[in-house]
């Protein structure tokens, strides 16, 4: 396979896929998600999926990319030449690209608001910082400024995709990645002082509640979908990104311990994301304006620093952390599909990058406008942003985690599975025989059904 990453360390290799995992979907998607789908019946099914169903996906990702060594369609070609597998590699390949699409776009307001923290724009005019009523509407009116128009958000995202470019192309990739290891446990930390602060909000117990206090009734086959597919967004599923991390892993990952790890981190980043905003939602009144779910967190998370002294530099770690997130997200996306040309199409790095990057210039703006002049533009009833979001995250990745359940459970050469988890024999463990009937029988049934499911309801 090409020359691209080379991962140094053991640790760094699973603190990348760590970091590759962990971003916008935890922090920006999955509250998004859980406020638009009934609350703590969504996150119980999002937990839920994420055990039964996410961590054998990952494992068989794994073993996958670990035997084939090669990016999302190689892998494919590699252990099932002359067979038509590859089109779930290509297939996973496609979903990657249509959510670095509008990835990018979020990533760009995640710029946006990272220098209107800095030069104290996103603060500029608010009158009372403490008592929320003078705040009321106050940023709301900053994010239709910064994220519904036309000019500033496009600018932050040719920003991003400019950004990303540099940073695949100049080889620095590795530098971020180390960066974020750094990063992370900084935005863990951040994360729970902010827990802290929202928590004892008055009014904070409404918010709470609807976050933990589970009313079964609203799990509707369009809540299942969601869960699924925020499951499948979080962990990185289905976009071959895991494939493609894991072609570098040394034989003695211990793959099963890697899948909990990752997946650990992602459900706390998650609900951590669930105790800052519901509670800060209910105790600013912000339930009330119809706040439209993408935009969620970049209304209420101001809302939050504003309480705190210096509102200013809270925000700015905050957003300065959130970047380097999204940054190792989306370079990671991007390079399953840049793996793709210079192993298959032969292409040089740079090409290979430019490539893929720059048809974003078009698409991305497409989705960034989504919100702005396009935003009365539909494609079946949704905008082109959700529309997008809604087929990558809740149609493709489901399908191509089918297509890698259903090829390594059953169609992929004998023993692989048994092989990549057990490290080739050196480790006694009996859990590839669960995982096994996992992956062949329980969760393409569950994932077909819940996609099914969901298109009967229609
Ligand atoms: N798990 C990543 C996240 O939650 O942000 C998934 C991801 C999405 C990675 C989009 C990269 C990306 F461009």
């Amino acid at each position: 396979m090409a020359e691209k990453t080379n991962f140094s360390s053991k640790i760094g290799l699973v603190m990348a896929t760590v970091g590759s995992a962990v971003g916008l979907g935890n922090v920006w998607r999955f509250p998004a998600e859980t406020q638009a789908n009934g609350g703590a019946a969504f996150l119980l099914v999002y937990v839920a999926c994420t055990v039964l169903l996410g961590i054998p996906v990952m494992l068989a990702e794994f073993s996958l990319g670990r035997a084939g060594r090669s990016d999302a369609v190689g892998v494919f070609q590699r252990l099932s030449p002359r067979t038509a597998w590859w089109g779930v590699g290509a297939l996973s390949i496609l979903a990657s690209y249509l959510i670095l699409t509008f990835y990018m776009v979020v990533a760009g307001w995640t710029l946006v608001y990272l220098i209107q923290s800095v030069d104290g724009g996103l603060f500029d005019g608010l009158q009372t910082i403490h008592g929320t009523a003078a705040a009321d509407g106050f940023f709301r009116q900053k994010m239709a400024d910064y994220i519904c128009t036309d000019t500033t958000p496009l600018l932050a995202t040719y920003g991003m995709i400019a950004i990303n470019i540099g940073v695949l192309v100049w080889g620095v990739q590795k530098g971020i990645e180390r960066l974020s290891n750094v990063l992370m446990p900084v935005l863990f930390v951040i994360l729970l002082a902010l827990c802290c602060v929202t928590l004892t909000l008055p009014g904070a117990g409404e918010g709470l509640e609807f976050f933990l206090r589970p009313d079964f009734s609203k799990i509707t086959p369009g809540v299942l979908v969601s869960a699924l597919g925020q499951t499948f967004f979080s962990l990185s599923l289905g976009m071959g990104i895991l494939i493609t991390y894991s072609a570098y892993y040394p034989a003695d990952t211990k793959l099963g311990k890697t899948s909990g790890i990752v997946s650990l981190m992602s459900l706390l980043v998650a609900v951590l994301m669930g105790f800052i905003i519901f509670p800060a939602v209910t105790s600013f009144g912000l339930a009330d304006h119809e706040l439209r779910g993408a935009t969620l967190i970049f209304v209420t998370l101001p809302e939050v620093f504003a309480n705190l002294p210096a509102p200013c530099v809270w925000s700015t770690l905050f957003f300065v952390l959130l970047l380097v997130a999204a940054l190792t997200s989306c370079v990671s996306i991007a390079e399953v599909t840049i793996a793709f040309m210079q192993d298959r199409l032969r292409m040089g790095r740079v090409k290979a990058t430019l490539v893929v990057l720059l048809p974003l210039v078009v698409l991305s703006a497409l989705c960034s406008l989504s919100f702005g002049s396009l935003s009365g533009f539909t494609i079946f009833g949704r905008t082109i942003f959700d529309f997008l979001d809604n087929f990558a995250t809740n149609i493709l990745l489901p399908l191509v985690s089918i297509g890698v359940c259903v090829y390594v459970g059953w169609f992929a050469p004998a023993g692989l599975l048994r092989d990549e988890l057990t490290n080739y024999g050196s480790r006694r463990s009996r859990s590839h025989v669960l995982v096994k009937w996992v992956i062949r029988f329980l969760a393409p049934l569950m994932i077909a059904m819940i996609l099914l499911s969901n298109f009967i309801d229609i």
